[in-house]
């Protein structure tokens, strides 16, 4: 049998259908940042690195360290370790698959939006200093060795 839609155009509807896709969105997001807090790629430590970079959170404790081999101005490997929340780990897990094998260039122009946009999440305050922890010692790291 043959149904003839059954959902009804209107602008009530449309509203609601925006809001379920808006919350699948953020339910996507949510899951690929707990993939990366519980499967974190690039974690641990390299034999031996052109730097490495630690940074801590003040306001919790935790702390992350970053580091790099450079090959011809290409970022060739990178590792992590950490202590800290699920947005702190999930953020440097991230911020690792996205600038491996990139340039120094392209690594300097990577901002702090770069990264909240690959976390997709909201994040107040206080969760930006955890999402931003990775990224400040990388750049910290990048700039001591260049
Ligand atoms: Fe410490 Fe997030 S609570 S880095």
């Amino acid at each position: 049998m043959v149904y003839k839609s059954l959902f009804i155009y209107n602008e009530g509807n449309h509203r609601l259908y925006m809001v379920f896709i808006r919350a699948r969105r953020m339910q996507l997001y949510q899951e690929r940042v707990m993939d990366h807090y519980r499967n974190p790629r690039n974690r641990g430590e390299l034999a031996t690195p052109d730097f490495s970079s630690d940074l801590h959170n003040p306001s919790c404790g935790d702390s992350i360290v970053i580091q790099a081999t450079i090959k011809d101005g290409i970022l060739a490997n990178i590792a992590f370790e950490g202590n800290g929340c699920v947005i702190s780990q999930a953020a440097a897990s991230l911020l690792t698959e996205a600038i491996k094998e990139k340039s120094l260039d392209e690594i300097r122009s990577f901002t702090p939006d770069h990264l909240i946009a690959l976390l997709g999440i909201p994040l107040g305050p206080t969760r930006l200093k955890c999402a931003l922890l990775a990224l400040d010692a990388l750049k910290a790291g990048i700039a001591r060795y260049a």
